[in-house]
This record gives C-alpha cells, structure tokens and sequence, in this order.
C-alpha cells in the first residue's frame, strides 16, 4: 500500500458520500443502465453531446451500490466531459482503477470498472443508433439503391 493510499481513501469515500454529477439529464442524447451481476448494484449513465457529437458535454448518474463502484461513477462522470465518443471506447480498466488510486482485489476491480463498461456501453449503442439512421438516410436519398440492399 502506498504512502498516498490514505487519501485516495478518503477521496473514494468523498465521492461516494457526496457524488458529483448526481442525478437525470433530461436532455440526454444517451441514457443507459448496467449492472454488476455478481451484486446486482446498477449505475445508470446519462450522456449530452454537443452539437457536433464528436463531444461529450455533459454527464450525469444515478445508482445503487457499494462505495467502490459509486464513487468511481462520480469520479469517471467527470472523467468524460469533454471527451469524444470514440475516445471513450478505447479507454481501459486501468484507466479507472487509476483514477481511484488504490490497489483493488479482482473482485472489487469489478466494482471499479462498472461506471466503464455503461459508459462504453452507452457510446456503443449510441453509434450503433447513429449508424442506422445514416444507413436510413442513405437509401431515403438513393431509393433505387436501397432496394438492391
Ligand atoms: Fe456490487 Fe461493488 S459490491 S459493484
């Protein structure tokens, strides 16, 4: 354990008491609920993009679960903003468990990374909606081709 473990410590238990971006987006672009099914504790995530959508604006969520898995919620919704959509898949388990600070049994590495995964989650189907209405599009403009598909 490292010298500075006590205050990562005490930050985790910050963000879990007092959780910063803490409620519903009403103009989400994105919401999306996941689950640690070991647990069953749920983080649910919702995203703004700016206009453009290459941009994540802002963040928000609500959840239910250990201080682990809340406060790293709190901790990657702060994380995001700014952030671009296709950055945030590429992000990894260490990113998060980095930003917490201290060291995690495998167990409660699952904790840390459920935020992630409904952020990733969230982006993935969010892209995969966005890929669909351009295919939409595509044969409203070319109706000739979008028979042939
Ligand atoms: Fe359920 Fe941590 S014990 S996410």
């Amino acid at each position: 354990m490292g010298p500075g473990s006590d205050m990562y410590r005490q930050q985790i238990l910050d963000h879990y008491k007092n959780p910063r971006n803490y409620g519903e987006l009403e103009d989400a672009d994105v919401e999306h609920v996941g689950e640690n099914p070991m647990c069953g504790d749920t983080i649910k995530l919702f995203i703004e993009l700016a206009d453009d959508g290459e941009t994540i604006d802002r963040v928000s969520f609500i959840g239910d679960g250990c201080a682990i898995s809340q406060a790293s919620a709190s901790m990657l919704s702060g994380e995001l903003r700014d952030m671009s959509p296709s950055a945030v898949r590429e992000m990894d388990r260490n990113d998060v468990v980095d930003l917490l600070g201290v060291e995690l049994s495998p167990m409660r590495v699952k904790c840390a990374v459920l935020a992630e995964k409904v952020a990733q989650d969230a982006i993935a189907i969010h892209l995969a909606g966005k890929a669909d209405e351009e295919t939409r599009d595509v044969r409203k403009r070319c109706p000739a081709r979008g028979d042939i598909l």
